[in-house]
């Protein structure tokens, strides 16, 4: 038994295999082709491990996913490789529509030929786990009900419509070729690992640094934060019971206007790392919002814990403080992560903050 795993040296991709093998021995090979966002040192401490198998490649690859299919015979593909910041897709739309959607098309493709020669309990009990976003759903209004699975699909940014389009192709190929799939759309993840040009670990390096901390517009846009190891478990939940065909919102019930998360975090710094030039809360700026900057994500996460019995594990109080814990103890991590490109971006986005 084997688990086939795309973009597993991301934020959450790498969450899940750490997380796996705290618990499992079954093996994962781990399909990644290293973008900026994709870092070898989240996977650091499965170095030497038999267990782990990791192979620097593209999910557009057709004939790697076939050799890597044939190979090793997964039970499941679960797929978090994607193109993720939202930021990024208003910038530069391509490689959101080649990764989220024609890599997509290319996994479910390499699945559907695998999955067609297997047989008997192999073929039933294969799955494709597709990873998603709420981001799908589009922005709500301040009093609407939280996002429900049957929520109409209103994708407002070039990173939210490739999402859509992958999740699409999903169901296409359940509806069409009966491929075995289950889909998760999850809320906001936060925790360890994160990169950097993320809201939470942005927030935390920039006021480690002394730096600006760039508060989009108002600051009253609302996510709902849902800690990543929680999500991780999520997934093995609807990995091991979700039902062939159907979609599952994960959601840490935890909604959150990020100016509110801003302020957080630099309680909890002036607290764990008190800086002598006074509060870090003196770094909030506001600048210029972002285009198209949806108002208001929220998931109704009842489907999961009523079929799986699944809820999270951390509230937000418990989260944001491991998280902030973190970056304060791995400040190499920080550092290696922070490339030329990196370093690129940053002053490409936040020009005039
Ligand atoms: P991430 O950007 O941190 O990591 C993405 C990983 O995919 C990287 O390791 C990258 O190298 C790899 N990758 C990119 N293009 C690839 C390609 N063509 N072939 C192979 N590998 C490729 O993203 P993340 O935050 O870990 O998100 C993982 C998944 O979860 C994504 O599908 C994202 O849409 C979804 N998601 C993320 C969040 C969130 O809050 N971060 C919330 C809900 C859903
Ligand atoms: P982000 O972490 O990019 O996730 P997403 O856009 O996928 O929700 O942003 C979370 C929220 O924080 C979003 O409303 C945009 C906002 N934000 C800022 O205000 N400043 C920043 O520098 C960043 C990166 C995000």
């Amino acid at each position: 038994m084997t688990l086939l795993v795309t973009g597993g040296a991301g934020f959450i991709g790498s969450n899940f295999v750490l997380d796996w093998f705290e618990t499992r021995d079954e093996p994962i090979v781990n399909l990644d082709a290293l973008t900026y966002a994709g870092n070898l040192a989240n996977l650091a401490p499965l170095q030497g491990d038999a267990r782990h198998s990791f192979v620097k490649g593209d999910i557009c690859d057709r004939a790697l996913v076939d050799r890597l299919l044939a190979t090793h015979r997964p039970r499941a593909i679960v797929h978090f490789a994607a193109e993720s910041h939202v930021d990024r897709s208003i910038h530069g739309p391509g490689a959101f529509v080649r990764t989220n959607v024609e890599g997509s098309f290319t996994l479910l493709e390499a699945a559907r030929a695998h999955w067609a020669g297997l047989q008997g309990d192999e073929k039933s009990n294969f799955r494709f786990h597709h990873v998603s976003t709420d981001e799908v759903y589009g922005s709500l209004a301040p009093d609407a009900p939280a996002f429900t699975e049957t929520h109409p699909y209103e994708p407002n940014s070039p990173y939210s419509a490739s999402k859509a389009a992958s999740d699409h192709l999903v169901r296409a190929w359940h509806h069409t070729y009966g491929l075995p799939v289950v889909t998760t759309n999850c809320s906001n993840n936060y925790g360890p690992l994160h990169f950097p040009e993320k809201l939470i670990p942005l927030m935390i390096v920039n006021a480690l640094a002394g730096k600006p901390l760039p508060v989009y517009g108002d600051g009253r846009q609302i996510r709902d934060w849902l800690y990543v190891r929680d999500h991780c478990s999520g997934i093995r939940a609807v990995l091991s019971g979700g039902r062939p065909g159907e979609t599952y919102n994960i959601g840490g019930w935890n909604e959150k206007a990020n100016i509110d998360i801003v302020r957080t975090v630099c309680t909890l710094l002036d607290e764990l790392k008190p800086d002598p030039a006074g509060p870090y809360a003196r770094l909030i700026t506001y600048v210029a919002d972002r285009p198209g900057h949806d108002r208001r994500y929220a998931i109704d996460a009842r489907k999961i814990e009523r079929e799986l019995g699944w809820r999270p594990a951390e509230t937000f109080e418990s989260g944001i403080r491991k998280t902030v814990q973190w970056y304060l103890a791995n400040a190499d991590w920080v550092a290696s992560v922070q490339s030329g490109a990196y370093r690129e971006w940053v002053s490409k986005q936040y020009a005039q903050a």
